[in-house]
């Protein structure tokens, strides 16, 4: 894992947006994993600023809800594409969320595995982190082999979520979300943290054990992860000098 700590949530979303253009600029058609919630937002928005070429990128999403209409304003879609899609020149057939409305829900997340692998596989994830560590919706407990599948929430994400909808009994307690397995064989995940509130399950899922009670930490088996993270988010690593050594000695080869 390579862990990038900067000072503020927007230096640190700058690193990540150049480490996106970069594959975008190398690989015009790559195919993007993407995240919703309120971290990769800066991303996002930052990607937008640089007016990169979306033309031929193909994007699948993490997870979504079931059972929301596609155009509640809380759906995944409407996430989306409210906050990145509309904004680039990225083609709709491109798209692919998962649809938390399909009438056979196995059926769907097999074919949404196909879709990827038929894609050619994700070369980059992007991943957020739940303060129980989950990336997408796997929560704590979930195998660190799982594909595409429902899940259902904990009741701390569906704390946490609730300042989304107005109260936690809003919240949809099912949901699809790509599996452990499937972020494993994306060719990079970069996982983005900000916040003192993660810092907790950001220590667990980079220092800890690997064990599926922090999902993330399923990442240390991961050859290429990069985790950009805020003074905060990092506060609890003990290695976080060690860190900064590290980014701040790059060879001018590996600087994004
Ligand atoms: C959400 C999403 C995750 C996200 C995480 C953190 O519910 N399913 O993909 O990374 O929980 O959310 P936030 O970025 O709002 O803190």
């Amino acid at each position: 894992m390579e862990i990038i700590i900067q000072a503020t949530q927007q230096a640190a979303n700058e690193v990540a947006a150049r480490i996106v253009a970069r594959l975008l600029h190398e690989k015009p058609n790559a195919v993007l994993g993407l995240a919703t919630g309120s971290t990769p937002l800066g991303l996002y928005q930052a990607l937008i600023g640089m007016n990169l070429d979306w033309s031929q990128v193909t994007t699948f999403n993490l997870d979504e809800y079931i059972g929301l209409p596609r155009e509640h304003p809380q759906s995944y879609h409407s996430f989306m594409w409210e906050n990145l899609f509309q904004h680039v020149n990225i083609a709709k057939e491109n798209v692919h969320i998962p649809d938390g409305n399909a009438e056979d829900i196995p059926k769907f997340c097999a074919a949404y595995e196909d879709q990827i692998r038929t894609a050619g596989g994700i070369d980059l994830q992007v991943l957020g982190i739940g303060t129980d560590g989950h990336i997408g919706f796997n929560e704590p407990t979930s195998s660190l082999a799982s594909r595409t599948r429902i899940k259902t929430l904990t009741q701390q994400t569906c704390k946490d979520n609730a300042r989304f909808f107005g109260s936690e009994e809003a919240v949809p307690k099912h949901v699809i979300t790509m599996g452990i397995g499937t972020i494993m064989e994306a060719r990079q995940n970069l996982l983005l943290a900000f916040g003192d509130n993660k810092s907790s399950a950001i220590a667990e899922a980079v220092e800890g054990p690997i064990t599926s009670i922090n999902p993330a930490s399923a990442l240390q088996m991961h050859p290429l992860v990069k985790v950009c993270l805020d003074d905060p988010a990092a506060s609890k690593l003990q290695r976080a000098d060690y860190y900064r050594w590290v980014y701040d000695n790059k060879p001018a080869w590996q600087i994004f």
